[in-house]
């Protein structure tokens, strides 16, 4: 506007921009709430079908739940989640990611165990964004990704394993389980007992 209706000058007015209201997430915020009054149903567990699980966990798996398990190498981490999902596997449908090993790998150790039930699926794959797609998809209920450090953005330039990686890599799968999907995410702990950066 060239003459302010106010004051009658000419060339007065300035621009002035206005904080962005629509900041992604600002007015998407729920309101907070007392603890007592959240829905119960909310909180419904999902059981492992393996009891000593169940009981670390705190009586199963909660919706939304994001869990790291951690432990050297060898101590059995692939071998419990296995035999995890094949328990779940017999009831619905769980999807199992891989980075580390091969399907066939996989598929030898399901045998093993017992643990090749019909709902069981199985993936080799390591980069996020693909396996994003897959956890997408509707019919899964339970996840596992084995593991944090092989699973790898390849737009970045670290190697996987690199903090920059494990981070994003965290932070991906974490947003997607919190949206709907529990999700359990294999760490390597190192011989001092700190998370292994890639060899
Ligand atoms: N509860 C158990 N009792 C005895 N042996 C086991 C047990 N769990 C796993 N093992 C054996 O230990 C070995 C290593 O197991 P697994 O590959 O699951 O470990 P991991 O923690 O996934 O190792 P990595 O860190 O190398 O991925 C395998 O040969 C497996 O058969
Ligand atoms: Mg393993």
């Amino acid at each position: 506007m060239g003459r302010c209706p106010s004051c009658g000058q000419f060339n007065t007015m300035v621009e002035e921009r206005m904080p962005d209201k629509s900041t992604p997430g600002r007015e998407a915020s729920a309101a907070p709430m007392p603890i007592g009054r959240v829905p119960p149903q909310r909180l419904q567990r999902m059981s492992t079908g393996i009891e000593e699980v169940d009981r670390v966990l705190g009586g199963g798996i909660v919706p939304g739940g994001f869990i790291l398990l951690g432990g050297d190498p060898g101590i059995g981490k692939s071998t419990l989640l296995l035999q995890l999902a094949g328990s779940v596997g017999n009831r619905q449908p769980v999807i199992y990611i891989t980075a580390e090993e091969s399907l066939e790998q996989t598929r030898l150790r399901a045998s093993r165990l017992g643990a090749e039930a019909s709902q069981l699926f199985v993936l080799a794959e390591d980069r996020i964004q693909a396996i994003e797609a897959v956890l997408e998809q509707e019919q899964w209920q339970l996840a596992i990704v084995d593991s944090l450090q092989t699973v790898y953005n390849p737009d970045l330039e670290s190697a996987p394993g690199s903090v920059a990686q494990v981070r994003e890599v965290a932070s991906r799968l974490m947003r997607v389980a919190k949206s709907r999907l529990p999700i359990f995410l294999v760490g390597h702990v190192n011989k001092e007992g700190s998370w292994r950066p890639a060899a």
